[in-house]
């Protein structure tokens, strides 16, 4: 097994985030539109043998976590074995599933069997008719009662993503730290990235207000991320069982110890969210590459990873090239 491959800027790269289908059950106000989605085609999208030599070729090459990511991962009918499968995959230290969790409650014990050890669930409002506004689906409960089989089960660790966004969610910061205290669960907030020219994009809410709303609920400690595949801050309240994270993609810069790859649904590689750049491996794939050829060019792609992203210049308004649920967040 060779140990990761580095790139240019001497970042150690480690790390795949692996999209599985562009396909959503939710439509999350900042993420998918109510309608006119165009979705990839069948035969767009990587078959499950693909994405296994991919992975393969990856892990070959010094990658050791991999995370499942979507749209939604679950809603694809051969998640559960393509987790099995990639679980499997000699020198992977770690699979991890990024899921919304609408379909969590039912597959959670199947999950954790298939060798999964780490959950993100998303999570933005405690109220279901709130729940029902960001996500325009009246599932509320069901992804509660996924997060409470998540924590059955036995996952090392439970994360709750909540992505920020003024106006609509910010007055519920407080509520969602306070599950710290009563659950072993690891809330995270996310600052909201206004991608291009978005309806959401005048209701950023700043990583610094969201430490701020979290003062009056104790003594917000520094707490060490126990996992290097997030760029969140870490903190926990005294007493707590879980911890809080914050993600200020937009405000601070994470770049400088960015570890990771994504390939998105149809088999393209990006070394960067915020970039236009991808890697096509699925024509790789489909025109009779060999294992070597495509770890040259995954190398390849490595060694031209950006050193950071432009998201907080004027700029960068409309590089984005593809929306999130494309790419898996
Ligand atoms: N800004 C921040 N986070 C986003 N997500 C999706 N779109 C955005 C955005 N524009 C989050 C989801 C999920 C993760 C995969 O990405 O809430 O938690
Ligand atoms: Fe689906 Fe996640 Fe996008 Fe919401 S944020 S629509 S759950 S992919």
């Amino acid at each position: 097994m060779s140990s990761a491959p580095s790139d240019s800027f001497h970042r150690k790269i480690d790390y795949l985030r692996l999209s599985i289908t562009d396909r959503c059950n939710l439509r999350c106000l900042y993420c998918m539109p109510e309608e006119g989605v165009t979705k990839l085609q069948h035969s767009q999208i990587l078959s499950y043998e693909e994405i296994v030599r991919l992975a393969r070729i990856c892990i070959s090459m010094g990658i050791s976590k991999v995370r499942i990511t979507g749209g939604e991962p679950l809603a694809r009918k051969e998640a559960l074995e393509l987790c099995k499968t990639i679980a499997g995959i000699s020198g992977l230290d770690g699979l991890s599933l990024t899921t919304n969790g609408v379909l969590l409650c039912d597959l959670a014990e199947e999950l954790f069997r298939a060798g999964i050890r780490r959950v993100n669930i998303s999570l933005d409002t405690l109220k279901p008719e709130r729940f029902l506004q960001i996500t325009r689906r009246d599932l509320f409960e069901r992804v509660w009662a996924g997060i409470m089989a998540a924590q059955r089960v036995g996952f090392s660790t439970v994360k709750i993503n909540t992505v920020v966004l003024a106006g609509i969610n910010d007055d519920e910061i407080k509520d969602l730290a306070r599950l710290t205290f009563r659950y072993a669960v690891h809330v995270r907030f996310i600052e909201f990235m206004p991608f291009a020219e978005h309806e959401c994009r005048t209701r950023f809410f700043p990583a610094s207000q969201i430490l701020e709303r979290l003062r009056p609920l104790g003594s917000l400690e520094a707490s060490n991320g126990e996992e290097a595949d997030g760029p969140a801050l870490h903190y926990a309240f005294k007493g707590a069982l879980g911890k809080i994270g914050i993600i200020g993609a937009v405000s601070n810069h994470f770049c400088s110890s960015c570890n990771r790859l994504r390939l998105t649904a149809d088999g393209k590689l990006k070394t960067c969210l915020f970039s236009a750049d991808e890697t096509d491996l699925r024509l790789l794939l489909r025109t009779g590459a060999k294992d070597c050829e495509i770890a040259a060019a995954i190398l390849s792609a490595v060694r031209k990873k950006p050193e950071r992203h432009h998201l907080g210049d004027p700029v960068f308004r409309k590089a984005i090239s593809r929306p999130m649920f494309s790419i898996g967040g």
